[in-house]
């Protein structure tokens, strides 16, 4: 657990979390202020002009311009008619809060659907799972707001990107230039080569890019510059479909479906498979023995319904499943940093079984979980500082003899920590043995 800390992941998440929330305080202060200023003065200014009316209206009854009736009327008209009209003012302000949150609702509905089969190459073989990142970049696409679209769409369809700069640049250098303006890069040059079934290991800050790395192989976003081959072939070139059948992802937060045990380790797999090939992938996974010790084993629910699985088991079923799978290329984006120690070992286990003959991507924060790597890349600040083995990283200066430094350091303390604690435990036992049977002596 320490070592988590020391890696400030929490910190870096309340630090955000923070910066959103004093956002949202600031923003929500201005509006109450604006509010109760906008409302009082309002409702002054209709006082005040009700007031001029039944001044000026009298003062022609008492002259005899209008009949009294006539002035009663006017009051009158004017009294049942400013409320509503009042009203209408505040229904308008809350109409066009409604409007925005009507936007948003549509924005989704609206979200085109990802184009599964969009790709040249027709391939059903498995990959051999070469990997190269030639020269990439990527940038995350800041969604345009509704009026960026509006524009874009009225000045001859160019992108929002395009158009914010007005100069109608469309050269590939204009963009470049355009982009680097417009949006951050969060991969910068990426250079790299993996032979099939070589397994990398991504270790950086929080915030460095190594998720955005990884997902780029199954399309889950498409890098903006440079290339990235698979088997020698254009990533952008394949089906989205067939990427994601080949590649076998395990997240830090693993997530089941609220049914059995078997449906979850067999999902998605598009093919039947029999109780004993589920039941191999589970041993491997080292989760089989779990399962069996509930009453209706592979049939037991997860989920609400269900039985609770811990944050070890649930990984190890959806190591389970990604074995099933049977994926060429396998990312595993910081698969061990949410379990305790003594379930860690076991995921080590069940992972190394994955991993076999496959290429791999390992992402942590602990250099530990990476050093066995074939190369390993570190990463700071979306570019790629370090690559190479273990004692060659070590051997250079850096950041990564710099966090292993730390992370042995807080381990020797942490097991220091734990040693002193055994031997005064120890002692304490001692004494009181040694006083019950009567000799008090002090050691
Ligand atoms: N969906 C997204 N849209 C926009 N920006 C994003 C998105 N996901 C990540 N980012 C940004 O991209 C940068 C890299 O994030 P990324 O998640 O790749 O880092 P990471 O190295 O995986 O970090 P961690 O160790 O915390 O998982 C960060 O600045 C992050 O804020
Ligand atoms: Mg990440």
């Amino acid at each position: 657990m320490r070592v988590v800390k020391a890696f400030a992941r929490q910190e870096y998440e309340i630090d955000r979390f923070e910066v959103e929330n004093h956002k949202k305080l600031k923003q929500g202060n201005y509006l109450i202020f604006l509010n109760g200023v906008f409302w009082p003065i309002t409702d002054i200014l209709c006082g005040i002009q009700m007031l001029v009316g039944f001044y000026l209206g009298a003062r022609m009854a008492v002259a005899g311009t209008i009949s009294v009736g006539d002035f009663l009327v006017y009051s009158g008209l004017v009294i049942q008619l400013i409320w509503p009209i009042r009203n209408l003012g505040r229904l308008v302000a809350q109409m066009s809060t409604g409007f925005v949150s009507l936007q948003r609702v549509q924005q989704i509905i609206r979200q085109e659907r990802e184009p599964l089969d969009d790709g040249r190459h027709e391939t059903t073989d498995r990959l051999q799972g070469e990997v190269i990142f030639d020269h990439v970049y990527f940038a995350y696409e800041t969604p345009a707001s509704p009026a960026e679209q509006a524009q874009a769409i009225a000045t001859n369809g160019n992108t929002p990107l395009q158009q914010s700069n007005g100069h109608g640049v469309s050269s590939d250098s204009g963009l470049h230039i355009l982009a680097s303006l417009d949006r951050e890069y969060v991969l910068q040059d990426i250079n790299l080569r993996v032979s099939p079934g070589r397994v990398v290991g991504l270790l950086g800050a929080t915030g460095s890019g190594k998720t955005s790395l990884v997902n780029l192989l199954p399309r889950f976003y498409d890098y903006t510059e440079g290339r990235i081959l698979v088997d020698g072939v254009d990533l952008r070139d394949y089906k989205r479909s067939y990427l994601r059948s080949q590649i076998g992802i395990v997240q830090q937060e693993p997530f089941l479906f609220s049914t059995t045990i078997r449906n979850n380790i067999t999902y998605g797999l598009g093919r039947d498979v029999s109780d004993e090939e589920v039941e191999a992938a589970a041993r491997a996974a080292a989760v089989h023995d779990v399962i069996t010790s509930f009453p209706k084993g592979y049939e037991t629910m997860v989920g609400e319904r269900g039985v609770t699985l811990s944050g070890g088991q649930k990984q190890r079923v959806t190591i389970a499943r990604s074995l099933l799978k049977d994926p060429s290329i396998l990312i595993l984006d910081d698969a061990t940093s949410s379990v305790d120690t003594e379930t860690d070992a076991e995921i080590r286990g069940a992972l190394r079984n994955l991993m076999k003959d496959r290429t791999t991507f390992i992402i942590a924060h602990r250099v530990q979980s990476v050093m066995e790597a074939d190369v390993i890349v570190v990463m700071d600040r979306g570019k790629i500082v370090q690559m190479g083995t273990h004692y060659e990283l070590l051997n250079q200066p850096g950041i990564y003899r710099r966090v292993y430094d730390l992370q042995a350091r807080i381990e020797a303390e942490l097991e220091q920590e734990i040693a002193d604690a055994v031997h005064r435990a120890d002692a304490k036992l001692e004494t009181k043995q040694n006083g019950q049977g009567g000799a008090a002596e002090k050691v």
